[in-house]
């Protein structure tokens, strides 16, 4: 477990600046198993000792997972000159901390994962691992059995490149059609792009799943939740744990 300088965790908490922080273990604020703190660069491993703000014990917690069911409009990103991002929908404490894993188009609405563990981050990422991901969408034209089995063999996108095999499953075909489609990478606009190889656009697109992760459809757009244990435990599945 990782030893780290008092202040920095207190920030790192969302109790203030370094300055601010600073200020708390100055007015005598701050203990640390039970004793007064006076130097805020002192080490502390926060998983093991107890640190209170008057008299208030901090619950420290390294890693953080959201799952954020992403609205239109905003961008998946940590910063954006022009558009909410999605770290400006969570509260200030992780807001700083944590990274979108992947993105989402801004007119994309579903799951997106947000984490501060670049490590898994990292892993369902990797086009190694092929994570898989669902999305619902609405698409502009009739969508048949034969772009089921198109899908089925690989798409050739407009930069010529090959995708994987994908899964095409019609829920709806007519003039608009509804479908689920499971993809196992992330090429830019990637679906959007599987369909315009066919002459078909998206009108909606929504992602339900990524690996194991279900988008929790009690969460209205905009939404977030922590992960449960089970379903962090289920996507680390083929990932390392990190160094908690
Ligand atoms: N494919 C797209 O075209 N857009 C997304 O946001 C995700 C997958």
């Amino acid at each position: 477990m990782k030893r780290e300088r008092l202040d920095k965790v207190l920030a790192n908490m969302g109790k203030g600046t370094r300055k601010e922080v600073k200020q708390l273990i100055k007015q005598r604020l701050v203990t640390v198993d039970g004793k007064l703190a006076t130097d805020p660069g002192m080490h502390v491993i926060p998983e093991q000792q107890v640190i209170e703000i008057d008299g208030k014990p901090l619950l420290f917690k390294r890693w953080i997972y959201v799952m954020l069911n992403k609205p239109d409009g905003v961008i998946s990103a940590t910063e954006d000159s022009f558009h909410e991002t999605v770290v400006d929908l969570l509260p200030e404490e992780w807001a700083h901390k944590v990274h979108p894993v992947g993105r989402l188009d801004i007119d994309t609405e579903g799951l997106l994962l947000l984490t501060n563990d670049g490590q898994l981050s990292h892993s369902l990422l990797s086009p190694k691992k092929k994570v898989d991901k669902e999305y619902y969408a609405r698409i502009d034209g009739r969508v048949t059995e034969e772009h089921v089995a198109a899908f089925s063999q690989g798409v050739t996108l407009d930069d010529e490149y090959v995708t994987l095999p994908a899964k095409l499953e019609i829920l709806e075909s007519g003039d608009t059609s509804e479908i689920h489609v499971t993809i196992m990478e992330g090429k830019f606009h990637q679906v959007k792009r599987m369909f315009a190889a066919f002459g078909l656009r998206v009108m909606y697109l929504k992602r339900l799943r990524m690996g194991s992760l279900l988008l929790d459809d009690s969460l209205e757009l905009g939404d977030y939740r922590e992960l449960t244990e089970e379903e962090l435990l289920a996507l680390r599945n083929g990932s390392d744990a990190p160094d908690a």
